[in-house]
This record gives C-alpha cells, sequence and structure tokens, in this order.
C-alpha cells in the first residue's frame, strides 16, 4: 500500500507514460516522481513490447533506465527528443517552474529544450500561486565560487524578490558535487516577483552555469492527488 504522497507521485507519473508512443525519442526526468515514470516506462517496455529510445537527465536516472530495460542513449546519439516527462519542486499557473532539487536542472534544461514537449509529473503540493518559496538552484563553477555567490547576492539587491541569503548546498561536511562537476548554490528568495527577469540575469553572471528557473519551456502538467485523481493542464 503505497502513502497518499507516493500515490499521488505514481498515478501521474502512470499517467504521463501512457502518453509515450511506440517509437518515441523520450526525455527521462531525475527525482523520486520521475523514478516512478522510469519504472513504468520499464514495464511498458518489458510487457507491452513498447518500443522507446530515452535520454536520461542523470546519473541516476540512467542508472534506473538501464536496470528495467530501457533503451538509454545520450543526446548526442538522440539529436532531438519527442517529448520529455520530468517532476518539478515548483510549478505555477503559467506551468513555470523550479527545478533543481535533486541538483539535475542543467541537464534537465538541456534535455527538456530539445524536446518537441515537455511534460511536468507532480503532486498537488507542488503548486504555487508565485513560484520562490522553494530555495532556487543555482549552478555554478567551482572555480571562484565565493565570487560568484558574492555577485548574485549583489545583482538579488536590485531583484524584485524578498530574501537574498544563499546557500553553498552540501553533501556531508564536503560540497555537493554535480553529474557535471559543479556546485549549487540555493537561493532563499521566499518569493520572486519577476522569474523570467530573474532567470536571464543569474545566466549572465560569470561563474553561473544554470538557474532552476524553467520559464516557458513546460507544455503541461500532470497532476496527482493523494485519492488516486489525476488533473491535466495545459
Ligand atoms: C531534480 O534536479 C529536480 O529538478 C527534480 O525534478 C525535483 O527535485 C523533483 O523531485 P521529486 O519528484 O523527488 O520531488
Amino acid at each position: 500500500e503505497l502513502s497518499p504522497i507516493d500515490k499521488a507521485k505514481f498515478v501521474a507519473a502512470k499517467r504521463a507514460a501512457e502518453m509515450v508512443e511506440d517509437g518515441m525519442r523520450v526525455g527521462l526526468g531525475t527525482g523520486s516522481t520521475a523514478a516512478w515514470l522510469v519504472r513504468c516506462l520499464g514495464e511498458m517496455v518489458s510487457r507491452d513490447g513498447l518500443k522507446i529510445t530515452a535520454v536520461p537527465t542523470s546519473s541516476r536516472t540512467a542508472a534506473l533506465a538501464r536496470d528495467v530495460g530501457i533503451n538509454v542513449v545520450s543526446l548526442d546519439e538522440a539529436k532531438w527528443l519527442d517529448m520529455t516527462i520530468d517532476g518539478a519542486d515548483e510549478f505555477d499557473a503559467d506551468l513555470n517552474l523550479i527545478k533543481g532539487g535533486g541538483g539535475a536542472h542543467l541537464q534537465e534544461k538541456i534535455v527538456a529544450t530539445a524536446s518537441d514537449q515537455m511534460v511536468v509529473i507532480a503532486d498537488a503540493s507542488k503548486s504555487v500561486e508565485r513560484l520562490g518559496a522553494f530555495p532556487l538552484p543555482v549552478e555554478v563553477l567551482p572555480f571562484g565560487w565565493q565570487s560568484s555567490q558574492a555577485l548574485i547576492e549583489e545583482t538579488l539587491v536590485s531583484m524584485d524578490v524578498m530574501g537574498r541569503t544563499t546557500t553553498l548546498r552540501m553533501n556531508g561536511d564536503a560540497p555537493f558535487v554535480t553529474d557535471e562537476g559543479n556546485y549549487i548554490l540555493d537561493l532563499h528568495l521566499k518569493r520572486i516577483g519577476n522569474a523570467r527577469q530573474l532567470a536571464l540575469v543569474l545566466n549572465q553572471i560569470p561563474g553561473v552555469i544554470e538557474n532552476g528557473l524553467f520559464i516557458d519551456i513546460c507544455d503541461t502538467v500532470v497532476i496527482g492527488y493523494g485519492d488516486g485523481r489525476v488533473e491535466v493542464r495545459d
């Protein structure tokens, strides 16, 4: 028996998996909700003979996908994807997102923007009126990361945000390191006024590699509820 939160993630993932058709090239997201999707697709491959080619967005997802028998290729081999299905940390009414809670938003953004469609799967708790309660992840180069952090904090002063604290994401006593060998700064903004502008401005700062704001990238959100209901927004 699944807990209500796992049930919500599972039913959203299952509905999105049903959108995948034979022969598609599919981007696979990262996180606990995306893991349900990968398991669903794995079952459809082994049980129903579904034929897909998949591009994972992290080493974790790549390992799980191979485990469940999905044909995994690199993005450069696939070149272009029909659909990417991924989780999110927050989504708003315009289907703009905060991602990167799992530290994979760099690959996730590259894969999503190389896809005809991005479908987000999420439990209803990820729905927000305004983005920003969830700390915004920003991937930075380890070289001179503290200078990048200082520039980010300076930049935030002129932006329409409520909080300005930034913290280096840790993994025990050492900095958390992404699949690309970089660090993550989490920006505790509480509320973001102009997410579109913030996304552009952050990526101008030397050392910043990618921020977790996904603006005009997501086409559809599949929302799961603890009682098994599913709602599709696009
Ligand atoms: C990974 O980097 C994130 O973008 C995930 O999509 C996000 O953290 C969602 O994860 P859960 O499905 O585990 O909440």
